[in-house]
């Protein structure tokens, strides 16, 4: 069958407003297409002589991501089994888990052949060793989406020897998670580095690191912000990254509301995997109910109705307000009625989340609020990942008109400024960097009959309603 035409890519310089843009509008095939000629262009296929292994991953961008990332291998193997690219899917995934240590854990960024990192303070996120400067993994973790991942390869190809393979292998993961990191024994996780949430300059973190100016530098190296943060990464380095000291020193231990809905939604893929390998299913149920009851008691605050980040020790709620206040409405058991409320005050709230082009990254009205490019991400621009991870969790609570607000605003960014690492949330400027996959999220956003992460079904419209007519915002 001949590839569909490809609409030419679209980058438009310098802001403007919305009606003044000329974007290019695609169907779906030809999103389709695209993600899939992006996906390609970044494989990273070889051997490392350096680890004795092969590999196989995407990365994320040539410039300057050109490692193998924890959650970003997740989102290529969700969407590599949305195009029916099983097999590269399941090296990927391999990939990712070929370095896992004996105890479960797997790091956050593995450079299979790069010594030195791209930014070389990055050597502070791996265990110092005196055979090498920096060892193959980072020490680090990131949100935990490895079984959302195989659950949906499963379910795109049916494949059960690879899911037996894998399954071990993340279900050790997952005993490490839960042993290592529900310090508290209330079934959270807790990060202990602002980069282990994968948002990594993420406002609510500013006062557990002390930064109390609350905005948004323009300049790395001579910002406080920048060296409060390497602080707390110096010091876990300075502790060998041994968990049982870092807890006690205390530094920074975040409960962050993303990772834990991210979390929970992982356990619920488990609890789905488990019987069809012949594993109990019950050790991930009781896990997930955990989760939910202590981010109800500790993160869920009724009188803003928003999802709080939670500050260690003492469970104090950070009240900055980021797109994970509403992330844990992708949980199912979650009380619609709470769900309702959290939408209700912050969704369409004009200084909060109600941008031309929802979500930006930290509301509106925050201090730290900033919609262009500077290297403290995470504070003001739309990302690929918010849209999609929200746009499933209202869609499977039949809030389908929010929901399909964050689809066409992903879809509108894409026509707009091409596949960027993220977008102004005012006006649909593209910024970070150039070919970056994450957008590719879209395809699963607007094809036809995905039930999203964790496959659940959806209440109002699961399979219908999914797909935007050729360039609708
Ligand atoms: C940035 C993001 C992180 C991601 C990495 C590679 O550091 O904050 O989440 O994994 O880039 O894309």
């Amino acid at each position: 069958m001949p590839a569909p035409s490809v609409p030419r890519r679209v980058a438009v310089g310098g802001p403007a407003p919305l009606h003044c843009v000329r974007t290019i509008p695609m169907t779906n095939d030809q999103l389709r297409e695209q993600v899939r000629e992006l996906l390609l262009k970044n494989v990273r296929d070889g051997y490392s002589g350096l680890l004795g292994q092969s590999y196989c991953y995407i990365a994320p961008a040539p410039k300057p991501y050109p490692f193998q990332f924890f959650w970003d291998t997740c989102f290529h193997v969700i969407m590599l089994a949305r195009l029916g690219e099983y097999e590269l899917a399941q090296r990927n995934l391999r990939s990712l888990f070929a370095m896992q240590h004996a105890d479960g854990f797997v790091g956050h960024m593995i450079f299979w052949r790069q010594v030195l990192p791209v930014r070389r303070s990055d050597v502070l996120q791996a265990r110092p060793s005196w055979q090498s400067l920096r060892p193959h993994m980072s020490a680090l973790i990131q949100p935990p989406f490895a079984a959302v991942a195989l659950h949906t390869l499963f379910e795109e190809s049916a494949d059960r020897v690879y899911l037996g393979e894998m399954y071990a292998r993340v279900k050790r993961h997952h005993d490490w998670l839960a042993r290592t990191r529900d310090f508290d024994g209330d079934g959270l996780l807790t990060i202990i580095t602002p980069f282990e949430s994968g948002m990594d300059w993420k406002p609510s973190y500013d006062p557990v690191l002390g930064y109390d100016e609350r905005h948004t530098p323009r300049r790395l190296y001579t910002s406080r912000l920048y060296w409060k943060t390497m602080a707390v990464d110096f010091d876990n380095f300075a502790r060998r990254y041994d968990i049982g000291e870092i807890r006690r020193r205390g530094r920074f231990l975040v409960k962050d509301a993303g990772i834990n809905a991210i979390y929970a939604l992982d356990l619920l893929c488990m609890e789905k995997l488990a019987p069809i390998v012949g594993d109990d299913p019950a050790i991930y149920r009781a896990r997930r109910a955990q989760v939910l009851a202590s981010m109800l008691r500790l993160m869920y605050d009724e009188e803003d109705a928003a999802f709080y980040d939670v500050r260690e020790p003492g469970s104090e709620k950070i009240r900055i307000r980021t797109p994970t206040i509403f992330f844990p409405l992708a949980i199912p058991e979650l009380d619609q009625a709470v769900a309702e409320r959290v939408l209700a005050a912050h969704f369409d709230n004009v200084d909060e989340f109600a941008t031309a082009l929802p979500l930006p990254s930290v509301a509106l009205h925050d201090t730290a609020f900033y919609p262009g490019h500077t290297p403290f991400i995470w504070r003001g621009p739309m990302w690929a990942v918010n849209n999609w991870f929200i746009y499933h969790a209202l869609r499977h609570r039949g809030f389908t008109e929010q929901a399909g607000k964050l689809r066409s605003s992903l879809r509108a960014a894409i026509e707009q400024s091409g596949f960027r690492e993220y977008y102004d949330p005012l006006t649909g400027e593209g910024h970070g960097a150039r070919d970056f996959t994450w957008s590719g999220l879209a395809l699963d956003m607007c094809q036809a009959g995905n039930a999203g992460p964790a496959g659940l079904q959806g209440r109002a419209d699961a399979g219908t309603a999914v797909d935007d007519a050729p360039g609708q915002a």
